[in-house]
């Protein structure tokens, strides 16, 4: 029987991002959103059990895709959350390993700043922009992602994830998704990013 993904908790309390992301926000988006993603992925799975036993037909195209859809939704809202901390452990600037490879793949920590907001700040339609490490070249690279999935790229170590949902932003910013990109660099836990690059790097 497959194992069943489970709704993380929050690494802190629903009010500690403000004043940049609203509590309200925090609320809907974490026991609404990520646990419709959580939610969607086991029913996917469950339609295969029942398909693998033949106790059910299915599109199985239609299936792995809604697979595919809800898993990316899963994982890039169980990055995004630990990827933020409260004011005074937020913002500011990484150091350790990422702040060395920052400096060499984007050429300073501000040039790579911004083509992460215009990434975020362009992204059609909705998605994610979206910090990974690279193993086969030792690189960083800053992507945009479509929705959860489309335009993913396989095999890349997400370091960093910011979500440009409108579910994410629109109680509080409405359709000024820009302001929200320029405010959320205040709550950017550079820990945490430290850390999966490290893992990624095995050190
Ligand atoms: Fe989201």
């Amino acid at each position: 029987m497959p194992k069943r993904y489970e709704l993380p908790p929050l690494p802190y309390a629903y009010n500690a991002l403000e004043p940049y992301i609203s509590e309200e926000i925090m609320r809907l988006h974490h026991d609404k959103h990520h646990l419709s993603y959580v939610n969607g992925a086991n029913a996917a799975l469950e339609k295969l059990e029942k398909y693998r036993k033949g106790e059910m037909q299915i599109d199985v195209r239609a299936v792995l895709r809604d697979l595919s859809f809800h898993f990316n939704g899963h994982m890039l809202h169980s990055i995004f959350w630990p990827n933020m901390a409260p004011q005074g452990k937020g913002g500011g600037q990484p150091g350790g390993y990422l702040a060395d490879y920052i400096a060499r793949d984007f050429g300073s920590f501000d040039a790579f700043k911004k083509e992460f907001s215009d990434t975020a700040k362009t992204v059609e339609g909705v998605g994610w922009a979206v910090l990974y490490y690279d193993s086969l070249n030792d690189q960083l690279l800053v992507l945009g992602v479509e929705k959860h999935n489309l335009m993913h790229a396989a095999n890349l170590s997400v370091l960093l994830a910011l979500d440009v949902w409108e579910h994410a932003y629109y109680l509080q910013y409405k359709n000024d998704r820009a302001s929200y990109v320029d405010n959320w660099w205040n709550v950017v836990n550079w820990d945490d990013v430290e850390a999966r690059l490290r893992k990624a790097l095995g050190k």
